[in-house]
């Protein structure tokens, strides 16, 4: 008994499982149903190449490049199956397949959040509650919502103006989408615009990593923190200090009453829905899941797109004033509230919202799928039932052949999309599971950027470049150096 507990001991044990796991390996390489396709030799031994290029936020950069090298069906880790043709859309996003575990972390303690439920059908139940919601018109009754807190935002541009000082639109973005999206979902007045704190932002972020990454490698989080890492702390208390603030939001809602509340936001037609459809009922637990879910769904993508247009446009000065002109034109008066109804119509302003979530997909991820029934052929290969597999709008948005010169930002390219254009746009994923909020954020960036560059030119801080803009990723995207740096210089009236 007393060996056991020598170091000596320990370390043949340590021997003996590197030895099997690497016997294993060798099995699973040559007798592996996923055998016959291509992919970097390591991936088909190991996950830990996936692993290592999602711990350094680089997977959907890295996929692009293996895509080059070994084609459009590839697999990116022993069990996983990327795919970059846009006939593998249909084919994998529809309703046989289900999700894997990839999104189990999103959850509000045992319930899972609907874009973690496996199944198309529980999920149904989910979205069709949220439906009336997220319609356009209910959206169209809110504009006066997100006018409300994007006039705060642009009485700071304003100030920024006067004294020559660069605004960071990674943070200002994210507070003025918070604003409003906290105010259209639960009636909240969260204030980021004028408390200037940053400390919500990261406990998003932190949650964002610890979703993204404990998601698919599920060990991550109790290796750290049966390794006491301070990291695990934090990503936690992330977590619950988000579910916390949902739980609130939620018991201020109905304290609000209805008189003192908008009469459709979300939550009020969330709950209407569960009491007069016992289809679309939702438990309280689920309810609050559902709003951890929009909370950060609904803020940092929009303002990370928001960010990269104004990037693109401070950059690429030509195409700014081509939209300034667009906007004058529409709306002459400068200080005339802009409608939606007119903005969503004007070309220049819809090809710079395709592009800025073309090239910067706010979730230019790798969603995974799990193939159903008798399995699928993509592209000559065939997927056998229980393959996860995937794609990643990060790849279908820089197909040259769709997109010719994909890195090039041309909103005019917009003006006569082609079918395949449309069919490899993917920045709200595709099918019975796409985004639910695809209005929501189409009515909030239209509105923002209209009245931004119709009376702001913007134009780049001497910090703000192409390495400090470089893609990371966690399951969202973001800038590497977690900032944006512009100015905004008011037009003379
Ligand atoms: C916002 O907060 C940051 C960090 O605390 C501070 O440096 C900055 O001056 C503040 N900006 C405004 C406009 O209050």
């Amino acid at each position: 008994m007393d060996s056991f507990s020598t170091p000596d001991h320990w370390y043949r044990v340590l021997i003996a499982l590197v030895v099997i796991y690497l016997i294993a390996s060798i099995f699973r390489f040559l007798w592996h149903p996923l055998g016959h396709i291509p992919g970097p030799l390591f991936s088909r031994f190991s996950t830990i190449p996936l692993f290592l290029q999602s711990l350094s936020g680089a997977r959907a950069g890295w996929i692009v490049a293996q895509h080059e090298k070994y084609g459009p069906v590839i697999r990116i880790a022993p069990d996983k199956v990327a795919v970059s043709s846009a006939s593998g859309i249909k084919a994998i996003y529809n309703n046989k397949n289900s999700k894997s575990h990839a999104y189990d972390s999103f959850r509000f303690q045992e319930v899972k959040m609907c874009i973690a439920l496996l199944d198309v059908k529980q999920a149904h139940t989910r979205r069709k509650a949220l439906l009336p919601a997220f319609s356009r018109q209910n959206l169209m009754e809110m504009e006066f919502v997100m006018r409300h807190h994007l006039e705060k935002f642009l009485d700071w541009l304003e100030k920024f103006d006067d004294t020559n000082t660069p605004v960071d639109t990674f943070k200002w973005f994210r507070y003025l989408t918070f604003d409003v999206v906290t105010d259209i979902a639960f009636g909240q007045q969260i204030g980021m615009l004028s408390s200037n704190d940053t400390h919500f932002i990261e406990q998003v972020e932190y949650r964002n990593k610890r979703n993204s990454l404990n998601g698919p490698f599920p060990f991550i989080l109790p290796v750290m923190r049966l390794l006491r890492m301070e990291t695990a702390k934090k990503w936690d208390r992330a977590d619950e200090e988000i579910a916390s603030y949902a739980v609130r939001a939620r018991e201020g809602w109905a304290k609000a009453g209805e008189a003192n509340r908008h009469r459709v936001d979300i939550l009020s037609r969330m709950e209407q829905g569960s009491k007069t459809n016992p289809e679309t009922a939702l438990s309280d637990k689920e309810i609050i899941a559902t709003m951890m879910e929009i909370l950060n769904a609904g803020s940092d993508t929009t303002a990370n797109t928001a960010m990269f247009a104004a990037y693109e446009l401070a950059r690429n000065p030509a195409i700014q004033e081509e939209l300034h002109q667009e906007l004058v034109t529409a709306f002459p008066d400068p200080n005339t509230p802009l409608d939606f109804a007119v903005l969503e119509k004007l070309p220049i302003l819809d090809g710079v919202c395709r592009e800025a979530l073309r090239i910067h997909a706010p979730i230019p991820s790798y969603l995974e799928r799990v193939i159903s029934e008798d399995g699928i052929q993509i592209e000559g290969y065939d997927v056998p039932k229980g393959t996860v597999i995937g794609m990643q709008a990060y790849t279908n948005h820089r197909d040259s052949v769709v997109y010719p010169q994909p890195e090039e930002f041309i909103p005019r390219r917009w003006f006569e999309a082609t079918e395949e254009m449309k069919t490899s746009f993917l920045p709200f994923s595709a099918g019975p599971r796409a985004c639910i909020g695809l209005n929501l954020a189409n009515m909030q960036l239209r509105i923002h950027l209209g009245h931004i560059f119709h009376r702001y030119r913007v134009t780049l801080a001497e910090d703000t470049n192409e390495a400090s803009m470089k893609h990371v990723e966690f399951f969202m995207v973001r800038p590497i150096s977690q900032k944006c740096n512009l100015y905004f210089k008011k037009y003379k009236s």
